[in-house]
């Protein structure tokens, strides 16, 4: 199965015939497998999703990791060695739910090295205290599960799958976040400082975590008609906000936008509009440790090479070994 084979399907004389069956199976709440008909736009769409999902688990990683040495004490280590654990194999699962659009994996790994496929913003930030990996761990894990959750009553049947596995291990991500910043809240001023310090750098990046206001989105109604982005940028945003900002205030922490609050005649929270230059600029490559976490991928993948020639080349002998003849008792 190759990308290319599908882009065929425009010239395919009963392209609008298939067109309305398979939309009206998604009106109908079925799911689409790998083997199923679909539009070339649904398949590149979602390719570039579970791609962009998948490179975001595999870096983000990576400002937690760097703290595993750091952790205050065994129990914390050991949770965050759990986590990060967690997120790498998230990354497997998603990579190889993009497998089944038929895009292989090795070019999926080339185009994250290569700047060609994107990750979210917010890993391109550093970890700068122990209180960051409590916020990425409560906020940052909150605002994917909130996506996530989303995304799993999407159309296509193998991200669904993942997602589920996914989104029960996140939720236990996020009660080891809180039960963090609650230890860190409820401890010395200076850990308090160091939370709310930690919230003022991260925030801006996490309202950023849900992309660019609708407006400025592109494909957004055929993409939630065919089942592939559920809901806007703009309604997750706002259903973070209804589930965490009271949390956060009920902290005694203060979220550094002024003009932070609930809406009740618009039905919803109003914000500072984030700088979404900036977005633009993290998300193609030119964000504070951006580089700095591709070289790290690299310098992994590299370093694995040999492990990965070496299965392959066992694969290929045990696959050309002759058939036992007999059985010998
Ligand atoms: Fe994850
Ligand atoms: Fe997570």
């Amino acid at each position: 199965m190759t990308v290319q084979r599908y882009e065929e399907a425009y010239d395919d004389p009963h392209y609008e015939e298939k067109l309305a069956e398979f939309e009206a199976r998604i009106a109908r709440g079925e799911k689409i497998e790998p083997d199923d008909w679909m539009p070339p736009e649904y398949r590149r769409q979602l390719i570039r999703l579970i791609q962009q999902h998948a490179n975001s688990e595999l870096i983000g990683a990576l400002p937690e990791g760097t703290w595993i040495p750091y952790a205050p004490t065994f129990k914390r280590k050991m949770a965050l060695v759990a986590k990060v654990q967690d997120e790498v194999g998230h990354a497997q699962l998603l990579y190889r739910a993009a497998e089944t659009l038929g895009k292989p994996r090795e070019q999926m790994v080339e185009e994250l090295l290569n700047g060609k496929s994107k990750w979210s913003n917010v890993f391109a930030y550093p970890a700068e205290t122990w209180a960051d990996v409590a916020i990425i761990a409560w906020l940052i894990d909150a605002a994917a599960i909130i996506n996530q959750t989303i995304m799993a009553t999407g159309s296509y049947a193998p991200y669904c799958r993942a997602l589920k596995r996914i989104i029960y291990e996140e939720s236990f991500h996020i009660k080891h976040g809180y039960e963090m910043i609650v230890t860190m809240v409820s401890g010395t001023k200076r850990q308090r400082d160091m939370v709310q310090e930690a919230l003022n750098r991260w925030w801006e990046p996490i309202m950023m975590f849900f992309g660019p206001p609708d407006k400025l989105s592109v494909h957004t109604r055929t993409l939630q008609r065919w089942g592939v982005k559920p809901k806007t940028n703009d309604e997750q945003r706002q259903e973070f906000l209804s589930k965490y900002v009271p949390q956060i205030w009920e902290l005694g922490l203060e979220i550094p936008d002024p003009n932070l609050r609930y809406d009740e005649n618009l039905g919803r929270w109003v914000y500072t509009e984030p700088d979404w230059d900036i977005f633009f600029r993290v998300i193609n490559g030119d964000g504070p440790m951006s580089k700095e976490r591709i070289a790290v991928r690299r310098l992994a993948y590299e370093e694995g090479r040999w492990v990965r020639e070496a299965l392959e080349s066992l694969a290929k002998r045990v696959l050309t070994q002759p058939e036992p003849t007999g059985i010998v008792a």
